[in-house]
């Protein structure tokens, strides 16, 4: 006898429908930050492997159940921790359908549809992110990814203009790339170095000014001394400031030198998508290659990253791969001739649902009221007692110190009292930051991506705040 029992997909979905539902109906009402311990949340969710299974709706049941006291409350308007996106509505649903649809979207012949929305998708994101509208681009995992796909492009191009075919010969006994970039590099283009076999030893981080900008002068200076194919990254929005590099001045002298210029916009390529803050991102359309998230400011589900190359013929000689067992599309996209991965989820459909629920106006309308909640957010807990505004952001980010108030306190100590503060928040549920180490100090980090994040919850956070820094100073 069969041990699969024949069973319908309604019941498991109706138990999933239900518990979503009543996630995000109560998500404002709970603690932001997770309610058990890891040996709490391992206990319930360990359980023995089972020799016989049970109902797919009392796995899902029980899931929810027992998944529930280690969420996080990201998907709600008073998480500010790290850079983490919302879900629009039409998103998180078109994310449901995806996963019903279980679409394969390697190619057009495995998922017509899935490909077809990609085509349309990264043609929408071109002209809202005031691309060239000649890039090509992949959907993939995230920004890292996206970052990975761009540098393999850009390795392409550096090393074919010296006569070495990198996808044929490797990197072994190839001319060294120099990586030129500031010391806000974030570690996810590292990473995506070392993944493209360039090596960490190859960064050259020059060192960013005040407000976290590359200095044209500091890069002018730095690619004088070298020989050789360069790739230099600049940043439209530093994970910690928000801080913009000055494509306008940055990239010509890049172009000077013959590089390729990647921009890590993970976040901020965004502000292109608002005409209050596109002036940030005057000429990154002058760059070689972007990268930017879907699950960050576009607010779709997590598993969302775009990379786009101005010359698709690099990006194609990167990623393209013929098999004889697949068929490929005369008249349509096939997404694997872009992308890293094989199969793969069909991810433009989330975006595609995003940008169809907000269209032009509500994007902007979105990132503008980000901005706007992250600035008053800062300026509003850096003027409480106890607190310091270290910087406000040209964007959504912010950052803030507490101040120990004993007589004589050192630097380190305001780094001690900030790391217990910003605890104590969170312990609160109230709201969720996360902290970080900025120009050698310890701060409170502030970061507003989601669209649910209104006037209410930034008072309602700053009493949150005070409250917590005046019980500490008690
Ligand atoms: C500036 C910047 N670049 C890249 C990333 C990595 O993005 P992802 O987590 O989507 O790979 C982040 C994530 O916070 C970021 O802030």
């Amino acid at each position: 006898m069969s041990l699969i029992q024949p069973v319908s997909f309604e019941a498991a979905l109706d138990a999933a429908n239900q518990h979503a539902r009543n996630y995000l109906a109560q998500v404002e009402g709970m603690p932001v930050g997770p309610a058990l311990t890891a040996a709490e949340l391992r206990q319930r969710l360990n359980k023995p492997l089972a020799e016989q299974g049970i109902p797919p709706e009392e796995v899902v049941h029980q899931l929810g159940l027992d998944a529930a006291g280690g969420l996080m409350q990201s998907p709600g308007s008073r998480f500010f921790g790290w850079v983490i996106g919302g879900t629009l509505p039409a998103a998180l649903a078109a994310d449901w359908m995806t996963t019903a649809w279980d679409q394969n979207a390697a190619s057009y012949s495995t998922s017509p549809a899935s490909a077809m929305v990609e085509e349309i998708v990264g043609g929408w994101l071109k002209e809202l992110l005031r691309l060239p509208s000649s890039a090509s681009f992949a959907l993939v995992t995230g920004c890292q990814l996206a970052h990975f796909t761009c540098l393999a492009a850009a390795r392409h191009a550096v090393l074919h203009q010296r006569g070495w075919d990198v996808e044929r010969r490797g990197l072994f006994g190839a001319p060294p790339i120099h990586i030129v970039t500031s010391d806000l590099l974030h570690g996810s283009a590292e990473r995506a170095i070392r993944f493209a076999g360039i090596g960490t030893d190859q960064i050259i981080r020059l060192p960013s000014d005040t407000s976290g900008r590359l200095p044209a002068a500091t890069l002018a200076q730095a690619l004088q001394s070298i020989d050789g194919p360069v790739i230099v990254i600049l940043q439209a929005g530093d994970v910690n400031v928000g801080a913009f590099d000055s494509f306008r001045d940055l990239i010509p002298i890049a172009k000077r030198h013959g590089a390729w210029v990647h921009v890590d916009g993970a976040f901020g390529l965004w502000a292109a998508a608002s005409p209050r803050f596109r002036h940030l991102v005057a000429d990154v359309a002058t760059a070689d290659s972007w990268a930017t998230d879907g699950h960050k400011w576009l607010n779709v589900p997590f598993d969302c990253g775009y990379a786009f190359v101005a010359d698709s013929g690099v990006h194609q000689a990167a990623m393209a791969y013929r098999a004889a067992y697949i068929s490929y599309a005369k008249d349509a996209r096939d997404p694997a001739d872009w992308n890293p991965e094989w199969s793969r989820r069909a991810r433009g459909f989330a975006t595609y649902a995003a940008i169809r629920q907000l269209g032009r106006r509500g994007i902007a309308e979105m990132i503008e009221r980000c901005c706007d909640m992250a600035e008053l957010l800062t300026t509003g807990i850096g003027r409480l007692p106890g607190a310091e505004l270290i910087q406000t952001s040209p964007i959504n980010q912010g950052l803030v110190r507490f101040l120990d108030p004993r007589p004589g306190a050192t630097a380190e100590d305001h780094d001690r009292r900030t790391a217990e503060v910003v605890a104590g928040i969170c312990a609160s549920g109230e709201a969720w930051f996360s902290d970080t180490v900025w120009k050698g100090r310890r701060a409170m980090r502030i970061s507003v991506c989601n669209w649910r994040t209104d006037r209410d919850d930034v008072d309602r956070v700053i009493q949150a705040v005070a409250t917590v820094v005046r019980q500490r100073s008690a």
